[in-house]
């Protein structure tokens, strides 16, 4: 089993440049700057990992400058968007931010302010833009993370064998060097056993957009697959959502569905404001594969996984 590693790479730049939609922006001098992030596989609070000191300080300014409006781990509010969304969805990239935290904008949804005289933000934007990154990458859960010391050890993951992170990580030997790893009594198998909750085994390569690039385990392709086949036409590819049957991502990350509650619905079904969940206990399918559509819903509610069809393990 291999953990999930993630490396900001100087490079996922270029493949978020060709979403971009918000303009304008500001033309970086360099790079868009990096983190370091290991968390143990599942991981489903930022203490369980382990981060470098700049994205650190960004976690730490977004919390005391950003967090007000944009909600804890950047997941947004009623009256400011959720920032992982803009990062991946709406094409916000180094440029677009640089201009953001200088500009300030106003958008459908309200007024987003300069920054331009907070000293604080404007010694720590870089920082903050790293945390955002790993939180929009999926590679550090919401929470608080461990304040990082001084000795960071091996990556490690990527050793695991497992084809894209490792790629990554030899792609950018500096973020590899300064990236701490998991710690030492962080057990991956842990996270899946967790109030017997099934886990996955996910790792894709940085900034990732399609389930495609990611190497998956057996279970959460079958979960991928069960879906697909008996919970898409409702809720939507991926899980995202429909007119007529909710995004399941917020549903585990929002409405405190864990296993025990989706357990509980696949057997009897449940009526709520939506509409109505039809009850899975006779189809055989998913009675057989309920464990892993779980897997697969959990690693896309914890942002592991990008939505798209993964390669069948093994091939
Ligand atoms: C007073 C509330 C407020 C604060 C504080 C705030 N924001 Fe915003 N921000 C907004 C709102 C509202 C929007 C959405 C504007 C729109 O799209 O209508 C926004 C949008 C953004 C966007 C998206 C830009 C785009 O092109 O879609 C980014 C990035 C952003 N904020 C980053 C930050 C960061 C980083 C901080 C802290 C350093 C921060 N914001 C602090 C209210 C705030
Ligand atoms: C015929 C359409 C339909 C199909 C098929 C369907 N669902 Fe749903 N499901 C819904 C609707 C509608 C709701 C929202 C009910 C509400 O909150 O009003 C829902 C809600 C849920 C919830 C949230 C429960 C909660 O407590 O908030 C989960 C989890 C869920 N579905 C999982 C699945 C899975 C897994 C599958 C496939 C095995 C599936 N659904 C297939 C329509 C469907």
């Amino acid at each position: 089993m291999f953990k999930q590693t993630s490396f900001g790479l100087a490079l996922a730049g270029i493949a978020v440049t060709a979403l971009a939609v918000h303009e304008p922006r500001l033309e970086p001098e360099g790079a868009p700057p990096v983190y370091a992030v290991a968390c143990p596989e599942g991981a489903a609070d930022a203490g369980a990992c382990e981060v470098d000191q700049f994205t650190y300080d960004g976690w730490k300014t977004y919390k005391i400058e950003c967090q007000q409006c944009h909600g804890g781990g950047g997941m947004g509010s009623t009256f400011a968007p959720n920032l992982m969304t803009r990062f991946n969805e709406s094409g916000v990239d180094y440029g677009r931010f640089l201009y953001v935290m200088e500009h300030g904008y106003q958008g459908q949804m309200g007024v987003m302010p300069s920054l331009a005289k907070n000293p604080r933000v404007q010694k720590n934007k870089d920082a903050v833009y790293a945390y955002l990154k790993a939180r929009a990458d999926g590679a550090i859960p919401n929470g608080r993370p461990p304040k990082p010391d001084d000795t960071p050890p091996q990556p490690q993951g990527a050793a695991d064998g497992a084809g894209p992170a490792a790629a990554a990580t030899s792609a950018a030997p500096e973020a590899a060097a300064a990236a701490p790893a998991p710690a030492a009594d962080a057990a991956p198998d842990d996270a899946a056993g967790k109030d017997g909750a099934p886990g996955y085994a996910v790792t894709c390569p940085e900034g990732a957009v399609d389930a495609g690039a990611c190497t998956v385990d057996q279970l959460t392709y079958d979960g991928w697959r069960t879906f697909k086949i008996e919970c898409q036409q409702c809720h939507g590819g991926g899980a995202l959502g429909s007119t007529f049957a909710p995004n399941l991502l917020v549903r585990l990350n929002e409405s405190g569905v864990d296993y025990a509650r989706f357990l509980e619905v696949m057997e009897n079904g449940f009526q709520g404001q939506v509409g109505v969940m039809p009850s899975m206990a006779k189809n055989a399918r998913v009675q057989k594969n309920k464990d892993a559509v779980y897997a697969y819903l959990k690693a896309r509610a914890d942002g592991v996984m990008p939505n798209g069809r993964p390669p069948k393990p093994g091939s």
